[in-house]
């Protein structure tokens, strides 16, 4: 029997309850159902909303549910509408009359948007421990690689000499970045609604700051029709999620290309890659693939949410049960995510004379030649047409600027001199470039320290 029933003549049809049905994607916010109900409960028993004997009796019928599910002694109907339509019933089940007093000046509209606050406010700290794990990671990796020179690349062609350092921390950067928006998102989304009710309010005297204050929210929704229709927090966070995936997703593509034989500037520890069903040459990195995939699964549930919100009247529609799967699966595939990427990062291997040799060919230190002619005294755009045709030159003869000899630099231009050589040696390359933010070892040093200190490590 439903807990509606006074109003209705029959039965639900069982085809319309199983669709209805949400207990098998909400089962997962029962400790944060349960955590809000006691709250609720405290609060209406100070008020003497209801006797304080049932308050506490509520209270303690709450508890036992909660330890029963959590030991697992107690388990989900399958068949109940939702997890508050079950708690609320398993609670009647137990204490029998006050359990019915639970719902006093509480609508689920309210509930259900305290719920999943509630849950996803846990689970921005959890993805948020998860980040600076990774930034960790990347720190030391790029701690050990401050001097390993590779190649910069834009158009994947090859372009300016930097460190493999340098390159990873460009990535910390996202990520910190990242962070902030997560921190943004749970300070907007710390706001506590119930007391909104079904959409109007209530009469009943209620100390909402109270209830706010033992779950921990910041301030309580001032406007009941919002409170019970927002599902901004859900979208804010999905979409600080897609932009974590597209962050992850990138290096995803750079770890699959420095794999490939082709580059081969890294090489995955065995227990972090798969091999081949028939090519028994083969090592893949399927890891990195299956970020780069979901990430257009989690942009999915964004969109999910964004188009499920667009012509909702206020205040709360059905359609909105639709936010959950959607949100949990985002958070879910970022975590899974994370989990996997963090280890094997941390074991993979690097290369660094794969690094070099690819920075040896592709002159790199093209704009370093041409830098060189500018501090004697040559204008910039003359000083590249120069290094330009030098180049040009190097590919006919198949050989490098490093390679080519002085009398042809002197043949182009005079003001080149024997220490050009020097100029153009790519380790002084990245050295020399010590503006902030530059790949200059002291500066990716930098880098790294700034990014530890803002993790607080
Ligand atoms: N299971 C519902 C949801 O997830 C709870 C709110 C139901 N409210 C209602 N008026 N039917 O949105």
């Amino acid at each position: 029997m439903k807990l509606w029933a006074g109003r209705f003549s029959k039965e639900i049809d069982d085809r319309v309850n199983d669709f209805n049905s949400s207990i098998s994607f909400d089962a997962r916010m029962f400790h944060q159902d349960i955590l809000g109900s006691i709250a609720h409960a405290t609060m209406l028993g100070e008020e003497n909303i209801i006797d304080p004997s049932e308050s506490a009796a509520i209270i303690k019928g709450l508890q036992s549910i909660l330890e029963d599910l959590e030991s697992g002694k107690l388990s989900f109907d399958p068949t109940a509408e939702d997890i508050h339509m079950f708690v609320e019933a398993e609670l009647t089940a137990r204490i029998g009359d006050a359990g019915k007093r639970l719902h006093t000046a509480r609508s689920r509209n309210d509930q259900v948007a305290l719920d999943i606050r509630l849950y996803l406010r846990d689970e921005i700290d959890a993805i948020s421990s998860q980040i600076k794990m990774l930034l960790g990671t990347l720190c030391d990796q790029a701690q050990q690689h401050i001097h390993t020179v590779m190649p910069g690349y834009t158009h994947l062609q090859r372009a300016q000499p930097i460190t493999f350092g340098h390159h990873l921390m460009a990535y910390a950067q996202m990520l910190l970045r990242d962070l902030d928006r997560l921190q943004d998102t749970r300070r907007r989304m710390n706001v506590m609604p119930l007391g909104s009710c079904a959409l109007a309010g209530t009469t009943y005297p209620l100390n909402r700051q109270r209830v706010a204050q033992l779950l921990e929210f910041d301030s309580v929704t001032l406007n009941s029709l919002d409170g019970v229709s927002d599902r901004d927090f859900c979208i804010e966070l999905a979409s600080a999620i897609s932009i974590l995936m597209m962050h992850l997703s990138r290096l995803s593509e750079e770890m699959i290309l420095w794999c490939s034989w082709e580059f081969k500037f890294i090489e995955l520890d065995d227990a972090f890659a798969t091999g081949s069903s028939i090519m028994p040459q083969k090592k893949n990195p399927d890891v990195s693939e299956l970020v780069r995939g979901k990430t257009g699964r989690v942009y999915g549930d964004l969109m999910t949410l964004l188009s499920m919100m667009k012509n909702l009247p206020l205040a709360y529609n059905k359609d909105m049960q639709e936010d959950k799967e959607a949100i949990f699966d985002a958070v879910d595939t970022v975590k899974l995510c994370l989990k996997t990427v963090i280890p094997m990062l941390d074991t993979m291997k690097v290369l660094p004379q794969n690094m070099r040799k690819a920075a040896a060919k592709g002159f790199i230190n093209a704009t370093d030649a041409a830098d060189y002619l500018v501090r004697k005294g040559l204008p910039f755009r003359d000083a590249y047409k120069i290094t330009g045709t030098l180049v040009a030159q190097c590919i006919a003869q198949d050989t490098t600027l490093e390679e080519l000899p002085l009398l042809q630099y002197q043949q182009l231009c005079p003001l080149f001199e024997a220490d050009v050589y020097e100029a153009i040696n790519l380790e002084k390359c990245v050295s020399g470039r010590t503006v902030i933010g530059g790949p200059a070892p002291q500066r990716v040093l930098e880098q790294i320290e700034a990014v530890r200190r803002a993790l607080g490590q």
